[in-house]
């Protein structure tokens, strides 16, 4: 079985902001479930670097494309390790590799007869690199997306016939309901090309910073044909002297921003489609994180609720958060708060109030004292005991419920199941208070089965949450004596009995804490 995943390859005209980390923490977690699961996994993420918004960002710091786009993206892939990323390749659009296979691809579309040279004239937004349709123009005619003004342009251009692919597009949507995830995006995605579809300009005569058309070597590619070949150039060169493309494409997932829809949902299909490629099995799309343009303060009205981004200004720095509460916190809020699909207002208060009830209580609390109950009524060792039959029910389908949730991509799902038994396991401990059963030598039985379950029950949530929290699960497993953490071993029972335990420090650190034991 194999597994390609992808994120977005990201802009370079910018640093990393936490809705770049957003949607690749999100890849992670899956790429990291796959391979739980034995899984043939490839993960990808990158930056893109041509085109229109790197160049006009480059002029205005006064440096070449070349040197924004080598600044910026040495961030991006710095990110990557601080989040706890596992991409497998960072592919950058101006690798020499990439361009070329851009180039192979696109002349196979000309060839096949899907090109055309024309005069182009249209509403143009640079930060979007899109021209705009008349439903897609705001008020004022600004970019509903980025709210500037757009730009009237006119070039002689080449063209794609986008239009030809209506009825294929169509029928693809009718025969693969699960093309677009979630279903909302789906009908979107679906709407949009029910309404007719236009041919869109592939090339651009007045820019030099791109792919150079090989019919037509004065123009570089659309930045965004360039972009989206990524998926499928980087399996070509990510591994020297290997040709990764039969062993992994089509992709499994790309997963997107809501922003970016109509490039993966309608021209890229289609691009495929003209290249005679396979198409990918899913588009996950999900939806934005939202913060106020300002906090309350001074008696002055708190802003309001818009889209994170780096030109309003409103946005989470994620190496702070890092910095502050470490990896794992900053993987865990952004898939508890918002609903992975879905909008969802992220805050710095939000943050902290689901790390301290969450994180350091729900699930640090529930490891210190079931470890520490073992040491001090066992001498550290996980008794030998039947499992309680109250809590193995409550635990009989969560691995196969994670498993098919995290098949569609539902995170956010995926961990409220893990999340209910680690309640689960706190009531476990109040309900059976092992401190009272260790007070009357008759229950040391119960006593045994108590903390074996509880032993038992934690591992498995712990092996569960190991894609979301990696390092505070590997010291938790490693403190638990068992270092497992394929999918087969979140089974109840699979972990067995006379483990050693040994002590562990406070997995989440009270906020303001001094010492962090935490890498
Ligand atoms: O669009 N909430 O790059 P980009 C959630 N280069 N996700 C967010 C977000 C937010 N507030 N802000 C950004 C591009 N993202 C193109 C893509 S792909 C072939 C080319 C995430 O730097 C989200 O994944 O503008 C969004 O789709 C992506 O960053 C846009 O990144
Ligand atoms: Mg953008």
């Amino acid at each position: 079985m194999s597994f390609y995943v992808t994120t977005p390859i990201y802009y370079v005209n910018a640093q990393p902001h936490l809705g770049h980390a957003y949607t690749t923490i999100g890849a992670d977690i899956l790429a990291r479930h796959h391979r739980q699961r034995g899984e043939d996994v490839f993960f990808l993420t990158g930056t893109d670097e041509h085109g229109e918004p790197v160049a006009r960002a480059a002029e205005a710091e006064g440096v070449t494309p070349r040197e924004l786009a080598d600044r910026n993206a040495a961030r991006f892939r710095a990110l990557m390790p601080q989040i706890d990323v596992t991409n497998d390749f960072f592919i950058r659009t101006s690798d020499p590799e990439h361009g070329r296979l851009v180039q192979e691809v696109m002349q196979r579309i000309h060839d096949n007869g899907h090109t055309y040279k024309a005069l182009y004239e249209g509403w143009y937004c640079p930060k979007c690199a899109d021209f705009k349709t008349e439903a897609e123009i705001a008020a004022g005619n600004t970019c509903p997306i980025h709210g500037i003004p757009l730009e009237w342009e006119s070039e002689e251009n080449w063209f794609f016939r986008l239009s030809t692919f209506q009825e294929p597009l169509e029928r693809l949507y009718a025969e693969r309901p699960d093309f677009v995830m979630p279903e909302t995006r789906f009908n979107e995605a679906h709407s949009f090309i029910r309404s007719g579809l236009q041919d869109v300009s592939l090339s651009r005569a007045k820019l030099s910073w791109g792919v150079p058309v090989p019919w037509e070597p004065e123009h570089v590619f659309y930045v965004w044909f360039d972009a989206l070949l990524n998926y499928y150039t980087a399996l070509g060169y990510a591994r020297p002297g290997e040709d990764l493309r039969d062993r992994f494409w089509p992709a499994t997932f790309h997963i997107i921003g809501k922003d970016i829809l109509k490039f993966h949902t309608v021209f890229w299909p289609a691009m495929l489609m003209a290249a005679d490629l396979p198409l990918p099995e899913h588009v996950f799309v999900h939806g934005y994180l939202l913060m106020r343009e300002r906090a309350e303060s001074d008696g002055q009205p708190e802003g309001e609720l818009r889209k994170m981004s780096k030109s309003l200004g409103n946005v989470l720095d994620p190496f702070e958060i890092i910095e502050n509460f470490g990896a794992d916190a900053l993987r865990y809020y952004c898939f508890r708060e918002v609903s992975f699909g879905q909008d969802g207002a992220v805050s710095v208060d939000g943050f902290a109030a689901r790390y301290e009830t969450e994180l350091a209580n729900d699930y640090g609390n529930l490891a210190s004292r079931t470890l520490a109950m073992v040491e001090r009524y066992r001498g550290g060792v996980v008794p030998e005991a039947e499992l309680d039959p109250e809590v193995t029910k409550d635990f009989d389908d969560l691995a196969a419920d994670v498993a098919s949730l995290l098949d569609r991509a539902e995170l956010t799902q995926a961990l409220e199941r893990i999340w209910q038994r680690v309640r689960r396991l706190n009531r476990y401990v109040e309900e059976r208070a092992p401190w009272q059963q260790a007070k009357d030598e008759a229950q040391a039985g119960d006593l045994d089965r108590t903390l074996a379950t509880l032993v038992e029950g934690l591992r498995v949530v712990t092996v569960l949450l190991h894609p979301y929290l990696p390092a505070s699960t590997t010291t938790l497993l490693a403190a638990l004596g068992q270092e497992r953490t394929d999918y087969e071993a979140a089974r109840l029972g699979a972990g067995g009995s006379g483990a050693r335990v040994s002590a562990l420090a406070p997995l989440f650190p009270k906020l303001g804490a001094p010492t962090r034991t935490r890498g």
